[in-house]
């Protein structure tokens, strides 16, 4: 019964170290949990049947493909909009706190396999990368009127694309002669400024469009801060992410609450800082077991991280 679960939803996205995040969050019968990320539903199947017949789980997913995969269980209520939002939905689910939050960042493969969404370079589509639909921005509107500077920066900052400059300059003097409408455009028309594997050139550039149009980093740091405030004594978070941007905004804030690293020059014994809201629970990122990666390569550079509610905090 439990195989046959797990196997829902697996064409959509296999979940990744599905059976740690259990492990860290520990989810007991009766308690409230939230997963901000549903996708295929993988995690959020396997935290319900933890839960047992009191608990109860608010799944958030701005992507209304994910909709698609909703089991029909009155346990489990689905939010289709942004984590960034996360207080405010909870509240308006009559909950002030609960037991555990899970987010899984990124995108699914069901996105990254649907050729008009506009995510992978192995498919002619659209430049779209949006994950919510309803949303304005669009990669096409990102390469056709941002400035050079911006541009940029964001593949510097966001894809860490080795020549970003050149490519930044090349995509504002190609733009105003070349339509750069959809993907197979724009890879044709840059392909005089890519450095090394094409492939692994273009993964970078995409990466980089695609966290500027979800606004990736900002969403998630608008969430992590809400975190501490809704977690109820004891309470876990745990967040699997997939590049080291991500890595280090969860890393920092939950060691110190912030997100940048700490000012040592202005209090290099940490005695003017206040207690961190979170305590950390994984010292050292848990990553997927090589059988893991053998049968989901996706697993390769995923990187958990849990921190539980500081007790010290409430004395
Ligand atoms: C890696 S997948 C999650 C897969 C899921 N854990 C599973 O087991 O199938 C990420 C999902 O989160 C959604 N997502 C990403 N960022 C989001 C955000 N800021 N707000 C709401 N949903 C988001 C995406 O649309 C995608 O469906």
């Amino acid at each position: 019964m439990k195989a046959e679960h797990r196997q829902e939803g697996s064409d959509y996205h296999v979940p990744v170290l599905l059976k740690e995040v259990i492990e860290y969050l520990q989810p007991p019968p009766g308690g409230v949990y939230v997963d901000c990320t549903f996708g295929g539903g993988g995690h959020s199947r396997a935290i319900l049947e933890a839960l047992g017949p009191d608990g109860r789980l608010i799944a958030f997913d701005q992507d209304a493909d994910a909709e698609q995969n909703l089991p029909s269980d009155p346990r489990l209520t689905f939010v289709p909009h942004n984590f960034r939002h996360l207080q405010r939905f909870l509240r308006l689910h009559g909950l002030e706190a609960v037991d555990g939050i899970l987010a899984d960042l990124g995108v699914s493969s069901h996105q990254f396999n649907e050729a008009e969404r506009g995510f992978s370079t192995r498919f002619d589509a659209a430049l779209d990368m949006r994950m919510d639909q309803r949303q304005e921005l669009t990669a096409f509107d990102v390469v056709n009127t941002y400035s050079e500077q911006q541009l940029h920066k964001l593949f510097e900052q966001y894809g860490e694309v080795t020549n970003s400059k050149t490519l930044a300059r090349t995509i504002v003097q190609i733009r105003q002669n070349v339509s750069l409408k959809t993907i197979a455009n724009f890879k044709q028309a840059l392909q005089s400024v890519v450095k090394g594997n094409p492939h692994k050139y273009f993964a970078q550039v995409f990466q980089a469009l695609r966290i500027e149009v979800n606004d990736e980093l900002g969403a998630l740091k608008e969430m992590l801060q809400q975190v501490p405030l809704l977690l109820k004594p004891a309470g876990r978070i745990a967040i699997i992410t997939f590049h080291s941007l991500e890595d280090r905004i969860v890393k920092n804030f939950f060691r110190k609450g912030q997100f940048e690293e700490e000012d040592q020059a202005a209090d290099p014994f940490g005695r003017y800082a206040p207690a961190p809201p979170l305590k950390v629970i994984t010292k050292k990122p848990v990553v997927a077991s090589e059988a893991e990666i053998k049968q989901n390569p996706r697993a390769r550079s995923a990187k958990l991280r849990v921190a539980e509610r500081n007790a010290e905090n409430e004395k």
